[in-house]
């Protein structure tokens, strides 16, 4: 017989569990399942937090050899244990997908560590991992939270050794010499930053005339600008067409974009981040009926119901940026909304971060989507280098720029590249969410010396009159 419950979780990443969690709050009884047989998805395992954990140890690493000097704080010899690093990252995911296992038995959870598949509308055939197997029936719910996967390239294979994705890239037993970074977005900024400020050569060949596309063109450039700084090489505009990996490294063919000449590179290991793809492999979508968007996405309407009565998906699986934020809220939301609750997500407002260093963090419209649009806008700017608290700090690369609707003030865009940019950010975020417009934010008193001073100054900025510059 089949155990019954209210809602029934597939995934028990940042999407599922919190999800999971909401509805047992608001008095559902729920059942999570996940294969992995550690809750937390790809963002506490495999993602967010093991990249994190290695971006602050090798920014610690290279704060020591060539940063602490002007603080008059001299270390010689330092030395890399890449082994204790990785270990201490491991000892991060450990406590926090731990704490993920505990909240589930607080609330209640039933967490089901198997392979589950929708087997019609209402039930759900679960492969356990330890070989047997379990039927569950869902009285108001399935929500599809399977997240998504690496994208692949055609003809490049990952072998995890040589041509790693971001999975591998979190444990490589020796800092390479050479790394080739396939994609410059997100996760090879991030990953690219840990390996070269560790101490490998890092180039980066991106597809488009740009890195990070999506963000705000000015951003992006400034990001550019500051990782040739510290020795990153881009290739842009340029296609991998061939890799081949020996036991010393891989040899790689690009080609530009646009067709052209090929070109050979080299590299000891190559990391393909040039995106990533829904996962939904297995779960039995096809059979029932639920319709895939063109890009292999669960179709969703406004409530996250797929085109079948009791089965609904959100996170990475359904459209939208691929963040672990923007799937919690909208488990959150989902959960509200199945016991009775009218509650909406504002996608306007859901904050982006880059962790490279500096951080590269947005809210809301860039200048090229207002353009396009054909929004008339006001733009505030102010940099860093003119803000007390970066100064004492020692890190002034960056500026705020506020975009704020020319009619109302209202602000319609916040972009950040500096220090703390990713919890900068949040500012304007809850700003955006209360609909403020940017003389709300300039009026708003801002403790100092803080570095959100800079968010203060740019909203002054708007309307031309920022006091320190
Ligand atoms: P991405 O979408 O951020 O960047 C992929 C890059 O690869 C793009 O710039 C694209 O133009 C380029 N590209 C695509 N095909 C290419 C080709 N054949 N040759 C060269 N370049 C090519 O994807 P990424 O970095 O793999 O990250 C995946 C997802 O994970 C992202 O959607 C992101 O939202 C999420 N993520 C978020 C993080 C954060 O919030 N800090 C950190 C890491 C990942």
């Amino acid at each position: 017989m089949a155990d019954s419950f209210d809602v029934i979780v597939i995934g028990a990443g940042p999407g599922g569990y919190v999800a999971a969690i909401r509805a047992a709050q608001l008095g559902m009884s729920v059942a999570c399942v996940d294969k992995r047989g550690v809750p937390g998805g790809t963002c506490l395992n495999v993602g967010c937090i093991p990249s994190k954990a290695l971006l602050q140890s090798s920014e610690k690493f290279e704060e020591a050899n060539h940063a602490l000097g002007q603080h008059g704080i001299k270390i010689a010899g330092v030395t890399l244990d890449l082994k204790t690093m990785l270990a201490r990252k491991d000892k991060v995911v450990g406590e926090n997908t731990r704490g993920v296992d505990f909240l589930f038995r607080k609330n209640k959870i039933d967490y089901v560590k198997g392979n589950a598949r929708i087997a019609a509308p209402g039930k759900v055939a679960v492969t356990l991992n330890d070989g047997g197997k379990r039927e569950l029936a869902a009285k108001k719910a399935i929500i599809v939270a399977t997240g998504s996967d690496s994208a692949d390239l055609p003809g490049i294979a990952v072998d995890e050794k040589r041509i790693v994705s971001s999975t591998g890239s979190l444990t490589l037993d020796s800092v390479p010499r050479s790394l080739v970074v396939i994609g410059g977005g997100y996760i090879g900024l991030e990953m690219g930053s840990v390996w070269r400020r560790l101490g490998s050569e890092v180039t980066v060949v991106e597809f488009l005339d740009r890195i990070t596309p999506g963000m705000d063109g000015e951003l992006s450039g400034a990001l550019q600008r500051a990782l040739e700084k510290q020795g990153f090489t881009f290739r842009l505009g340029a296609k991998l067409v061939a890799a081949k990996a020996g036991k010393d490294g891989v040899e790689l063919a690009i080609e530009p974009a646009k067709g052209g000449a090929r070109t050979a590179l080299k590299a000891e290991i190559v990391l393909v981040a040039v995106g990533r793809k829904p996962y939904t492999e297995g779960l039995g979508l096809k059979e029932l009926g639920v319709a895939l968007d063109d890009r292999g996405r669960v179709k969703t309407d406004g409530r996250f119901a797929t085109s079948v009565p009791g089965i609904y998906a959100i996170g990475d699986v359904i459209a939208g940026p691929m963040l672990a934020h923007k799937a919690s809220e909208e488990g959150v939301v989902l959960a509200e909304t199945l016991a009775g609750g009218r509650p909406s997500l504002n996608y306007d407002a859901i904050p982006a971060v880059i962790y490279t260093w500096p951080e590269a963090a947005a809210v809301g419209k860039t200048e090229e989507q207002l353009k396009q649009a054909g929004i008339a806008y006001k733009t505030g700017k102010f940099p860093f280098t003119a803000n007390s608290r970066a100064r004492a700090n020692g890190f002034t690369e960056g500026f705020v720029k506020i975009l704020a609707d020319f009619r109302t003030d209202r602000v319609l865009g916040v972009h950040i590249i500096g220090p703390d940019a990713g919890t900068l950010i949040a500012e304007a975020a809850l700003a955006m969410e209360f609909g403020a417009s940017a003389e709300d934010i300039a009026r708003t008193c801002h403790a100092h010396p803080t570095l959100n001073e800079a968010v203060k100054e740019a909203a002054l900025a708007v309307d031309g009159h920022a006091i320190h510059i």
